[in-house]
């Protein structure tokens, strides 16, 4: 394991590397309990490094078992290894070849980064600090070399063996048991996109033929009896590389393209150059253990980490700062592609849900960072919604405000400038300036600034001049480390919608700069009028959420609902709508507090309802329309005192008077199923996707053919996606038959470790007043495997950031047993620990008496004798 004692690392300080290493040549004996690691490295000093300036290496837990400059061994004077480094003084003035042997123990590995064993398949993690696990190094992005990899193991333990790049060389070894293979990187890469894979593994196999006329073979390696789950990921690929090349100019620049699946893997993926290894869950698929949303992520998943080829590796990071440059910049690119793919409109509600829950919430707290970062103790702590999806939402915004083509130019301008190179954000932000010449300074604040900038809107109409005056105001809360801010560029796309539904163009705008529909925000306040509107005109701002703000615009309920029914803009009409409901819930929580009777608004029954019936709305719109703000939406919105019983309480009653009020058309729209064979495809998703909304609701209708329905349901599915829709209804409202259905699914899925994610997930977020017992139970289940981070995931994780009730029990208890665990994984596996850890980050909102529980649970994980970096990181961040 790491030392424990952080220390901060500043951006402030960086400073390029003393020496550079050209190549790398690595020999990998590979055994199950002792790996025996050869290393030899082509080192040179930087212009400007002064003779004999020591050699500092990183490494992490290694076994040093030799050391030669140029082939001669060197005597104990001439380095020092402590626990993270090795040091070489007397360093030769001359280019030298370094040589180091290393041993490791793949099988000990359970922190699952370096090399380790998945299943008795040997794999590597190297990002962001995992080479340093394998060999000493100059661990850090900004050094590039081209790599040639020898791997050796026992032929029937390991008879596939992958590396990055080409394979050039392969064969037995006689009078073994073993054998090898050679392969080699031409790419310069930065050791973090080091990869290696051995072990017994089937494959499917494809082609795909660049846009220059190159063949690549395309490969997929799975366990064996997994190749027919791979079709989807294969097909995912291909359109990813035609995309690529369509939509960005980017083509493919290696012969061979190989994916392998690993059951225990961290995070998502890795985009190793050549040789991504993924987290199963984003490659495997069929319609038995599958839903639809595993299908998208997996399209999207695919396609982030191969855009990471030219946005991650031929263009890289200078240091960990500069994360967002390859990570905004990719979901940006797999969220434009998955938009291509399936429906535009569908896709940015969903991409947008997922930033206010998980991004906002985040930019709100004590773990709040700019989306570039300046400080950090543990960098696997940065790998975050904010650095992700706000990151992707910057690069959104400079689309947004250079149009398409200016875009694209800039973009073009940083593949040419940068390709091959370790790079930063001013130097991308520069490709775009001078492509386009537009000042980006202030605009470069979104990269610098933490925090959500909340945007209040009062507008004022005068009918006898025709003028609509809107006073903004901008502001980001005071936040730890950041008491205040300066204003950001803000892109607010907005629309004037008249009495007839239609927009009502302005004849003039004044007091901001506008581009088209895009109203251009720079000040703290600014007062924008528009002219020339012969009636008072309904406001849509925001559209398409131009920006990632908090926007107040102090509609009343009857323009919210207009909005709802009339905007042109999708987004904004979904919006309305959720803002809408939003204000009701919030005041039917507060009645909750008060034990005052609740009773949902008729108006807004009505307004779902119109949803649910409007057949010119596509079906996987009104899914997403009808779902009410999540408990932790409703939570966040509320700001402090929070309640989650009570807004527990809130949305259980609209939802029985939604479905109680609209039972009938429920009942009609959740018989509207696809027919034929299955497809994955958006249009089929999101019939499905409806049905099972519609059959949501009427479970909470109050009819009493209920549990019949859901067992119906849950028995003729013939999808995963149906499947589990039933099996949660049956669990989450604690139905007599649910027993019998999970025991059903159990016995048809238990062996397959991803539907079994889901049979524990299920149970995870079942809000029953003995959720948390059955969580615990579960823990001791024989599928339970702490090991696996998909399985702890699926049932702790979940059980922290799905099941709020449960979770936050007002005796403290479900605060608690997070503790134990993050207490316990953290032994194990600190970024499991750690991440698992930040379900507490909003602790300070609860009411008081549950926030006092968490915070003693904080206390209680940051004195515990052992504890990581990473997780000591998030706990002392969460409590400063
Ligand atoms: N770079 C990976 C991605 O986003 C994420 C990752 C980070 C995976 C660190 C493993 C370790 O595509
Ligand atoms: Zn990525």
């Amino acid at each position: 394991m790491r030392p424990e004692t952080a220390v901060a690392i500043r951006l402030e300080d960086y400073a390029s590397a003393p020496y550079r290493i050209d190549t790398v040549d690595l020999d990998i004996q590979l055994n199950p309990r002792a790996a025996t690691i050869t290393a030899r490295l082509a080192i040179s000093r930087q212009d400007g490094t002064p003779e004999g300036t020591d050699l500092v290496l990183d490494g992490d837990a290694l076994e040093l078992f030799g050391l030669a400059i140029d082939g001669l061994p060197l005597t104990q004077d001439r380095y020092t290894v402590t626990p993270d480094k090795l040091t070489l003084n007397e360093v030769p003035t001359h280019p030298f070849v370094l040589e180091i042997v290393t041993r490791i123990n793949p099988d000990a590995n359970t922190e699952l980064m370096g090399l380790y064993r998945s299943s008795g398949t040997y794999c590597t993690q190297c990002e962001a600090e995992g080479f340093r696990c394998i060999t000493y190094f100059l661990d850090r992005p900004d050094v590039l070399s081209v790599y040639t990899t020898r791997i050796e193991a026992r032929k029937g333990e390991a008879p596939v063996l992958l590396g990055n790049g080409n394979l050039i060389q392969s064969g037995d070894l006689p009078g073994t048991d073993r054998h090898f293979a050679v392969w080699h990187d031409p790419h310069p890469k930065p050791s973090y996109l080091f990869a290696m894979v051995a072990g017994d593994l089937a494959h499917v196999a494809d082609t795909f033929v660049t846009s220059s006329g190159r063949e690549v073979d395309l490969k997929i390696y799975v366990e064996h009896g997994r190749e027919n789950r791979c079709a989807w990921a294969m097909d995912s690929l291909k359109r990813s590389m035609k995309w690529d090349e369509e939509v960005f100019g980017c083509e493919y620049d290696l012969d061979i393209f190989n994916i392998v699946a690993v059951s225990d893997f961290n995070m998502g993926a890795m985009e190793n150059k050549g040789l991504n290894i993924f987290n199963d869950k984003y490659v495997l698929a069929d319609p038995e253990t599958a839903t639809d949303q595993d299908y998208a992520n997996i399209e999207a998943v695919i396609a982030h980490e191969y855009f990471h080829n030219w946005t991650g590796n031929r263009i890289t990071c200078r240091d960990w700062f500069q994360l967002c440059l390859k990570e905004g910049l990719t979901v940006f690119r797999d969220q434009e592609f998955s938009s291509n793919m399936r429906s535009r409109p569908v896709k940015r509600i969903s991409d947008v849900r997922l930033l206010k829950s998980h991004q906002f919430p985040e930019d709100a707290g004590p773990l709040a960072h700019p989306v570039r970062p300046r400080k950090y103790t543990e960098i696997n702590n940065f790998y975050t919604a904010t650095v992700y999806e706000k990151g992707a939402e910057v690069v959104r915004m400079l689309k947004t405000l250079l149009g398409p083509d200016g875009f694209r130019k800039g973009m073009d301008l940083y593949f040419e400038r940068h390709d091959g190179e370790a790079t930063t954000i001013e130097a991308f932000l520069a490709c775009f300036s001078e492509a386009t010449s537009t000042d980006l300074g202030q605009f470069a604040r979104w990269y610098e600034q933490a925090g959500t900038p909340q945007v209040d809107v009062k507008s004022q109409y005068n009918a006898a001049s025709g003028d609509l005056t809107l006073e903004i105001n901008q502001m980001i809360s005071p936040l730890p480390g950041q008491p205040s801010s300066d204003p950001s560029v803000i892109p607010l796309r907005f629309g004037l919608i008249g009495p007839n539904g239609d927009d009502m163009p302005p004849s003039s705008v004044t007091g901001a700069k506008v581009q088209g529909d895009v109203l251009i925000l720079e000040d703290k306040t600014q007062s924008v009028t528009f002219s020339g509107l012969p009636s008072k005109p309904v406001l849509s701002l925001l559209r398409g959420f131009s920006a990632p703000v908090q926007l107040e615009a102090h509609q009343s309920a009857d323009d919210l609902l207009f909005l709802a029914r009339q905007d042109c803009d999708p987004f904004n009409r979904w919006q309305a709508l959720q803002t809408r409901a939003t204000q009701d819930l919030i005041s039917l929580a507060a009645k909750a507090v008060a034990n005052q009777p609740l009773k949902a608004d008729p108006q807004l029954v009505d307004a779902f309802g119109d949803v649910l019936t409007n057949e010119d709305l596509d079906p996987a719109f009104r899914a997403l329309a009808l779902q009410l703000p999540s408990e932790a939406d409703l939570a966040r919105d509320t700001g402090m005192n929070v309640d989650p019983d009570a807004i527990s309480a809130a949305r259980s009653t609209l939802r029985k008077a939604l479905g109680s009020a609209h039972a009938n058309a429920f009942k009609s729209a959740m018989s509207n199923r696809p027919t034929g064979t299955f497809s994955p495809d958006a249009a089929n998703a999101g019939q499905r996707a409806l049905a099972n909304q519609a059959l949501g609701y009427y479970a909470a209708s109050g009819e009493n053919d209920i549990e019949a329905v859901l067992t119906n349901a849950f028995d003729r599915a013939d999808n995963m996606t149906d499947l589990i829709a039933a099996l949660t209804l049956l669990v989450h409202d604690g139905l007599p038959s649910a027993e019998q259905r999970l025991e059903a699914f159990r016995k048809r899925h238990e062996d397959t470790s991803l539907a079994m994610d889901k049979w524990f997930m299920v149970q995870a977020t079942a809000a029953l007043a003995d959720g948390l017992e059955r969580v615990k139970a579960l823990t001791a289940h024989p599928l339970f495997d702490f090991a696996n981070p998909n399985r702890v995931r699926s049932l702790v994780h979940a059980f922290a950031t799905g099941n709020p009730t449960q979770f936050a029990r007002i005796d403290g208890s479900g605060f608690e047993f997070v503790a134990d665990n993050v207490i316990a994984i953290d032994q194990r596996n600190p970024q499991v620990a750690s991440r698992l850890l930040t379900c507490f980050r909003s602790w300070r909102a609860y009411e008081k008496t549950r926030s006092a529980h968490a915070e003693a649970q904080l206390l209680r994980i940051s004195s515990a004798e052992k504890l990581s970096r990473d997780s000591r990181d998030i706990v002392e961040r969460c409590l400063q």
